[in-house]
């Protein structure tokens, strides 16, 4: 058993997923506050020379600071537990849970909680059908304002709000660039509310609720990292009974897909207090105007505390599962 105070961990950052800049803001930040609490950290790129390295180099831990594809869709999850790396975060089946945006809604509307009525349509349905046919459909069915979506990704690419019916084929072609099935679903209109989870072995916590106010009125892909772009609460404004509601539906949907670890749950909440699931992230961002450290700091913690203890968790977890 390793020194559980000054551990050898590979932060990994960086890809090929359209998130790469912002994995590699993330791990750095996630790299520099292991090495604060006395880690031993190599920040490294998940490329073709990854596996070999990680077989060599046998680190005590991996921390995946990768967003997007092969690090949230649950591909390099799995591969390292088939080597038996000690790993943060969740595991690959249900890493491939959340990803999927439409499988995490049903999951999570089938457990009773409020998810926007939505239609699910895949590239070659779009085309086999025929676009107008399809777009009338969809219009008739949801009404009114509508959010388009990549079933997989985030950062917002390829997301837009639907105000004229006009614009929805072109929502469609915009996200479909980045995945083959896109999601059509009713725009809830309220506050928009992110809500971290951690646990570091004594079950899931729920971080300080932070709530999203973009000046552009839409938390696009420029108004989450471009400095002043949106004004952060944490804590929110929600009263105290809507910031309750909000965090339990978070452990909840964490429990739900069978989250580990760390994740960050999206909800929009409405006038009279409903949290709308968005989606679960099960590598969230970390980058210094990301979501969790700036909830991590309202919660009364610190990153270096909370990634360690998360690093110490992977590990206990580890060293439980190879004496069973
Ligand atoms: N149903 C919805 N109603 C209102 N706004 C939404 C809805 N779905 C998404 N959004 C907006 O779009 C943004 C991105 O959507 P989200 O599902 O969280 O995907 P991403 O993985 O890109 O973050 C959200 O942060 C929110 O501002
Ligand atoms: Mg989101």
């Amino acid at each position: 058993m390793s020194d559980s105070s000054s551990l050898h961990v590979v932060v990994l950052a960086g890809g090929i997923s359209h998130e790469r800049d912002v994995s590699l803001r993330s791990g750095r930040r996630v790299a520099d506050a292991l090495a604060a609490a006395g880690h031993q950290v190599v920040l490294r790129d998940p490329d073709a020379g990854l596996l070999p390295f990680l077989v060599n180099e046998r680190p005590d831990v991996v921390f995946p600071a990768l967003h997007g594809s092969s690090g949230e869709d649950g591909s390099l999850l799995g591969l390292l537990d088939a080597l038996g790396i000690p790993t943060v975060g969740s595991g690959a089946a249900a890493a491939r849970r959340a990803w999927s945006k439409p499988i995490a809604s049903s999951l999570i509307a089938a457990s009773g909680a409020a998810v926007p009525q939505s239609i699910v349509l895949s590239h070659e349905s779009f085309r086999e059908l025929g676009a107008s046919g399809v777009l009338r459909v969809v219009r008739e069915a949801l009404q009114g304002d509508l959010v388009v979506k990549p079933a997989t990704g985030g950062s917002a690419q390829g997301v837009s709000i639907v105000t004229d019916s006009n614009d929805l084929p072109r929502a469609m072609v915009d996200a479909f660039t980045y995945a083959d099935v896109v999601v059509v679903e009713r725009r809830i209109v309220g506050t928009e509310i992110a809500v971290g989870i951690i646990d570091t072995g004594d079950g899931p916590v729920a971080l300080t609720p932070v709530e999203i106010d973009p000046t552009a009125g839409i938390y696009s892909f420029q108004a989450r990292y471009n400095a002043g772009e949106t004004t952060f609460y944490a804590p929110s404004r929600l009263d105290a009974s809507a910031v309750e509601t909000v965090a339990a539906a978070a452990i909840h949907a964490h429990a739900t897909l069978g989250l580990r670890d760390l994740s960050r749950v999206d909800f929009i909440v409405d006038a009279a207090g409903v949290p709308w699931f968005l989606e679960a992230n099960v590598l969230p961002g970390l980058t210094e105007t990301s979501l969790v450290p700036l909830a991590i700091d309202a919660f009364g913690t610190d990153a270096a505390t909370v990634y360690s203890g998360l690093v110490q968790a992977a590990l206990a977890r580890s060293e439980r599962k190879a004496r069973s």
